[in-house]
């Protein structure tokens, strides 16, 4: 059923859309804080089809549809994002200490092609004040993930010890923690996804994860985050580093760096990643990828150009167990979670 949010969201959009995209961003998350702190945003949310709860790394979720990493870096806005319908919240990627990210401007729209270019570079407030935003939220019952990565400055020799503080940090107040190894604006950040590379932080962050999980008497599922740039070799190998390391989840997939499909845009050669419609099908085939080589025992949340339905069905009937939106969330507002599961509902996925 459409509610007055979903109605005007188009309207709201053409405003949003007249701004420095950097600029809509914050002034948007500014304003779905202040609608919910004043109780109007609860009024105003969405009505959502029932659905069945979905058990997934051994957590509950309401449905399939969550919130993408990236877009409420800090965790502050977790509450109003979740009155918007997201079933389940990856915040970040926190680092452990605050950076600033790249020089702006970093963020692009490109409507021509439903897409974005970013090059936002983790800026982030740092995980101690990331753990303060989650553990001060109020209402939102849903599972948060921390999506974490390491300091620009840190070498990639060093990236181990960022992401044991971020994840020592994060566990006490989060529900799984996605481990950021595909974000294409932070140099060299792709070269831990070297399955060399990333079986040694997966054995060190499952034995780390095993000592906080006895200290906190409370298992927290580790995930990995991957690109969709991936040969079918990178995927194979990829897979049985996650197997054989027991990977509790894969977020599937990060933006991509072939920005063929807009080539023609004039801002086409950005520097940064690509999401949105054009990443749909790529993003698609590397979650099937990933489902045949894995088997059915690790969960795949995917992610990567769902604009509308169908694109999240066919993501499902690609073997992905749960969803995350961002661009499409950016040009269809919280209708397209409703459309999502409207046709969810009668799928049999
Ligand atoms: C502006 C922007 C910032 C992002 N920041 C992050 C980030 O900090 N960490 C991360 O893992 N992914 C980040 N992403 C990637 C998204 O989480 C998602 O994987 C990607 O955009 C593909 O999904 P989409 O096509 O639905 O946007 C970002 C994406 C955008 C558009």
């Amino acid at each position: 059923m459409a509610t007055v949010l979903t109605q005007s969201y188009p309207f709201l959009k053409s405003l949003l859309f007249k701004l420095d995209a950097e600029k809509a961003h914050h002034l948007s998350l500014a304003g779905l804080r202040q609608a919910e702190s004043s109780g109007l945003l609860a009024k105003l949310a969405p009505k959502l089809p029932p659905t069945r709860p979905i058990e997934c790394m051994g957590l509950q979720f309401a449905h399939p549809v969550g919130l993408a990493a990236g877009l409420d870096k800090e965790g502050n806005t977790i509450d109003a994002l979740g009155c918007l319908g997201f079933a389940f919240i990856e915040i970040g990627t926190i680092t452990p200490r605050p950076q600033s990210g790249n020089p702006q401007p970093r963020l692009f729209r490109l409507p021509e092609h439903e897409a974005l270019i970013n090059r936002m570079g983790f800026n982030n407030p740092g995980i101690e004040k990331g753990v303060a935003n989650v553990s001060g939220r109020q209402h939102f019952p849903g599972p948060v993930g921390f999506n974490i990565g390491k300091n620009k400055v840190t070498p990639n020799e060093q990236a181990l010890d960022d992401y044991l503080i971020a994840l020592r940090a994060a566990y006490p107040v989060a529900d799984y923690v996605a481990v950021n190894l595909s974000s294409p604006n932070t140099p060299g950040l792709r070269d831990l996804q070297g399955p060399e590379a990333t079986a040694r932080l997966l054995e060190a962050l499952k034995k780390e994860g095993n000592q906080l999980a006895s200290q906190h008497g409370r298992k927290v599922p580790i995930a990995f985050k991957v690109a969709p740039d991936l040969e079918p070799e990178h995927i194979r190998e990829l897979s049985r580093v996650f197997r054989d390391g027991g990977l509790d989840g894969l977020i599937a997939t990060n933006t991509t760096i072939d920005k063929q499909a807009v080539g023609s845009h004039p801002l086409g050669d950005e520097q940064g990643g690509l999401s949105g419609a054009p990443l749909t099908t790529r993003s698609t085939e590397v979650i099937a990828a990933f489902r045949q080589e894995l088997g059915k025992d690790i969960p795949i949340i995917g992610v990567g150009g769902i604009m509308q339905a169908d694109d999240a069905i066919k993501k499902l009937e690609a073997g992905a167990n749960l969803l995350q939106l961002y661009t499409g969330f950016i040009y269809r507002g919280p209708a397209l979670i409703q459309e999502i599961l409207n046709k969810y509902t009668k799928a049999a996925v």
